[in-house]
């Protein structure tokens, strides 16, 4: 039977049993049991109001300087309320100006992830500079009166100076956690600081001083560890390795930039993981996990602190009062400036993104409003005018900005472009800095298993590379590199950076052995000696990297074949794991002779080369000193049972242990439906339907196999292929039946809210076979109700040609569709003939066209 033909009655007396099977909530059913779900939290179970006696005090390192607090005075008092309010605004580089930045005093400037010069995120390095130039000329041109004071640019060079094209990169966080060398951290912060200072930036958002105790978070490899202390190890030379000690002089006339520790407090404690989520946890726990490497951050004298985009108890940490006022700021002693986090303050209760009086009165000194700053500079007025925010906070917030741009010395430091290191592009990426990073990707191996004593590899032995991982420098790269999520790079925009497969090739050929890369693990005549399979995740960024369970994506595990084979002819494997955290890998463990976890090492793939492979003389020239900072998960049930405990890590020197081969129930069903992902290669994903629909019936028919014809909409399905043979789906319309669709349908309803605020997109790979003859709507439905858009004759797409189409998510909720309950993603219908082809339907960042619609 070709077609599963029902009724849409049918259809919907089956979806409670259905959704029952699906429902399995975020955490999957391991995890139901250790938490409750979020609802069933008991409303106000806890205050969100700390007791600051109860919190650790820090040394503020930073000296009075009685002239400068007079300086400071003296230009608050000379000030207009437009010129303070101004001053507290940080604006995106995709929606300011510098004559903006002039007409509106605003007093910092971001790069967010996906913004760069002339709205170019890869525009080479001149270009910063030209633009930081035209920035800072413009906040100190007061040729129309007013006060000057120089504009202050923020950036997240958070592996390095990771949005600049030929920067060097580090490994991410999690990484650098496993080399446990604090002295190593203070290298790579200053490295960073002088390739910042080469593109005119004077402000970077790091170091993320996070302690993830649920690596289900998408961010958890923005943090070292989730050992607090050893976070707190970090913190300090990370930042003196940004700024320089405090005290010695103007940051600017060195080799320095501003830091950020972020994001305050516990952004890494929420319920489930969930990025931007809420830590249901007690006061104590913030103390003793969370708070404990700001101890050390502010001892050090960073300058500023991020809020967090999280929840404390409900109450978003950018509103709370007596966390970020009486307990970091009085109690703790930081006297720096707080900055919110991107457009944080909307979600602050009572606020949206253009009013938010309330982030001002809890203490948040700038407002990081990418493209609300505007609206916020209006509203701030007025809350000022009419008392809601009390002048004296105003006052305080802009001295502690002023206080932080003399510290960095910028009244002092001139234009950007003529200030050291101004420039001097060949420091970008240079020899001596990757040499660092190098020595970063060496220190952070973590060697989990080494039967037979297989490791070290002779470089002069046959050895063969493979897995899609391993010649893939964005992918070793992860998120926030060149993009905000790391995806969609072509790898001409790494220059001078190693593959892993570089690395290893050159190693061996220089020793006299053999290297061949064959992503399948195939070979043709002779054995290889050994083989190197790369396996892991692929980049992501904040909540797209959010898990439900501690498990690989299913279309991840598919190396793991290629390491069967491999073993099936004999030939040794080591496994080497790209992954921003630990995850469940015990089939991996079980199956490989050698297993190493790489992290995510950035753009110095030799550093696994040197480690993996002996010396060309034959001798150990690195051992294996990382050790792991987070613990490694028996099974994918979140919290359940540990594998390896914090430190763990085998070195050559000492034998390893008998290998007992583990067991291989990883604990989790995730076979329930992906929220982002809706059709692949040509088919559904499981939890979601392909249906034709008739408007004038109503009647729903779902597609399980093809060729097949509905009749009574007069659509015809067959299989076309794309990337793959029959990796797509070929739609018929005859337009002789009235309006026809074709929709991806679910029983369990997907919560897109985040996705939406993260300015996803419906992504489409599309292709249009015949031309519409009447207009094409798209739809959304989600809380019983649909939303349209109007997609005309598709003329926006080109014809007989594979294209991937970009819907933002935006765009539906502005024309009013709930984002929260989406019961079906994608439903697109006409009343004319066409043909189209369907090979994928997800969520996504990357599209060739993107649908233009009015947003904001
Ligand atoms: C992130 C911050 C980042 C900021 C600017 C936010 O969404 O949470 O970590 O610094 O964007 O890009
Ligand atoms: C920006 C990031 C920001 C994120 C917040 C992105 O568009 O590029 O910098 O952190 O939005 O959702």
């Amino acid at each position: 039977m070709p077609v599963n033909r029902f009724r849409l009655s049918t259809y919907l007396s089956t979806a409670a049993a259905l959704a029952f099977g699906l429902g399995l909530s975020w955490g999957g059913a391991a995890c139901a049991q250790t938490a409750p779900s979020e609802a069933a939290l008991p409303a106000a179970a806890a205050s969100a109001v700390a007791h600051p006696a109860l919190w650790p005090q820090a040394r503020w390192p930073w000296r009075q300087d009685a002239a400068m607090e007079a300086r400071i005075d003296a230009l608050i008092k000379r000030m207009t309320l437009e010129e303070k309010v101004g001053q507290i605004l940080q604006a995106d580089l995709s929606t300011v100006t510098p004559d903006d930045v002039h007409r509106y005093h605003l007093g910092s400037v971001l790069n967010g992830g996906n913004a760069g010069p002339g709205g170019n995120d890869y525009a080479p390095a001149p270009e910063w500079i030209k633009l930081a130039d035209a920035f800072y000329d413009a906040s100190v041109d007061k040729r129309d009166g007013g006060v000057a004071i120089p504009v202050m640019w923020g950036t997240d060079a958070v592996h390095g100076h990771s949005n600049i094209v030929g920067a060097t990169l580090f490994p991410h966080n999690s990484a650098l956690g496993a080399t446990h060398d604090p002295a190593l951290l203070q290298r790579i912060a200053a490295v960073t600081a002088t390739e910042v200072r080469v593109t005119g930036i004077d402000w970077t958002f790091a170091p993320t001083i996070t302690v993830p105790q649920d690596t289900r978070w998408g961010r958890a490899f923005e943090g070292y560890s989730e050992d607090p202390a050893l976070v707190a190890s970090y913190a300090r030379p990370f930042i003196e390795g940004l700024q320089g000690k405090p005290n010695s002089g103007p940051l600017l006339a060195g080799p320095h930039v501003i830091a950020t520790a972020k994001h305050f407090l516990a952004d890494g404690g929420t319920f489930e993981g969930r990025d931007q989520g809420d830590a249901v946890v007690d006061e104590a726990t913030l103390i003793k996990v969370h708070a404990q490497p700001y101890v050390s951050a502010i001892d050090a004298g960073v300058l500023s602190i991020m809020a967090s985009f999280s929840s404390w108890h409900g109450v978003k940490m950018t509103g709370n009062k007596s966390l970020l006022t009486d307990v970091l700021k009085k109690r703790m002693g930081f006297a720096g400036l707080v900055v919110s986090d991107w457009n944080a303050h909307g979600q602050v209760a009572g606020c949206s993104n253009a009013s938010c009086p309330q982030a001002v009165n809890a203490g948040i000194d700038m407002l990081m409003a990418p493209d609300s700053w505007k609206a916020l500079y209006h509203s701030l007025i007025a809350q000022v005018q009419d008392g809601t925010v009390p002048m004296a906070r105003l006052d305080e917030a802009v001295g502690a900005v002023l206080r932080v741009k003399m510290r960095a010395g910028l009244f002092s430091a001139g234009r950007p472009s003529s200030r050291p290191y101004a420039g001097q592009f060949d420091l970008l990426g240079s020899a001596p800095h990757r040499a660092v990073a190098r020595q970063a990707v060496q220190e952070s191996l973590v060697l989990l298993k080494n039967e037979g004593g297989l490791l070290p590899l002779s470089p002069k032995a046959r050895i063969l590379v493979a897995g899609d991982g391993a010649n893939d420098i964005a992918r070793q790269s992860g998120g926030w590199t060149l993009s905000w999520q790391g995806t969609g790079l072509d790898p001409k925009l790494f220059p001078g950076a190693t593959t892993l497969w570089q690395g290893i090739d050159t190693a061996v050929r220089a020793a006299g052995g053999q290297a061949t890369l064959s992503p399948d693990g195939s070979f043709a005549g002779q054995k290889p000696d050994a083989a190197i399979v790369v396996f892991g995740e692929t980049p992501y960024a904040e909540f797209q990297g959010d898990l439900r369970s501690l498990q690989l994506k299913p279309d991840l595990r598919a190396p793991l074949e290629t390491m069967r084979k491999l073993k099936a002819a004999g030939v040794p494997v080591v496994a080497l794991m790209l992954t921003g955290r630990p995850l469940y890998a015990n089939p991996f463990l079980n199956l490989a002779d050698a297993f190493v976890v790489a992290w995510l090492p950035g753009s110095e793939g030799e550093g696994v080369a040197d480690v993996l492979l002996r010396g060309s003389d034959g001798s150990v020239a690195h051992d294996f000193t990382g050790r792991l900072p987070f613990r490694w998960p028996m099974t994918a049930v979140p919290g359940g049972a540990t594998l390896y405990p914090l430190g763990h890590g085998l070195s050559l020197k000492a034998k390893a242990p008998r290998w007992v081969p583990l067991p291989e129930q990883s604990g989790v069903d995730d076979s329930a439906g992906s929220t982002t992902e809706y059709f692949q290669k040509g088919v559904p994903t499981p939890g979601w339907s392909l249906e034709i629909q008739n408007a004038g019936t109503g009647g729903g028919t779902r597609i399980t196999s093809v060729p097949a014809t509905v009749a009574d909409s007069g659509v015809a399905i067959t299989a076309s292929d794309y990337q793959v043979q029959e990796g797509a789906r070929t739609f018929a319309f005859s337009g002789s039946k009235g309006t026809a669709a074709l929709a991806l349908t679910t029983h369990a309803p997907a919560d897109l809210s985040r996705e939406t605020n993260g300015e996803m997109m419906l992504v489409t790979t599309i292709r249009v076979d015949a031309a519409p003859t009447a207009p094409v709507t798209l739809a959304m439905d989600s809380a019983g109700k649909a939303t349209s858009l109007s997609l005309g004759k598709l003329d926006m797409l080109p014809r007989g040609t594979w294209t991937t189409l970009g819907i933002p998510l935006q765009c539906l909720r502005t024309a009013g569709a709930r984002m929260d309950a989406v019961d079906a993603p994608l439903i697109l219908s006409t009343g004319g003939a066409m043909t189209i082809s369907l090979a994928r339907v997800k969520l996504g960042m990357d599209a060739q066209v993107r649908l233009p619609c009015a947003t904001h």
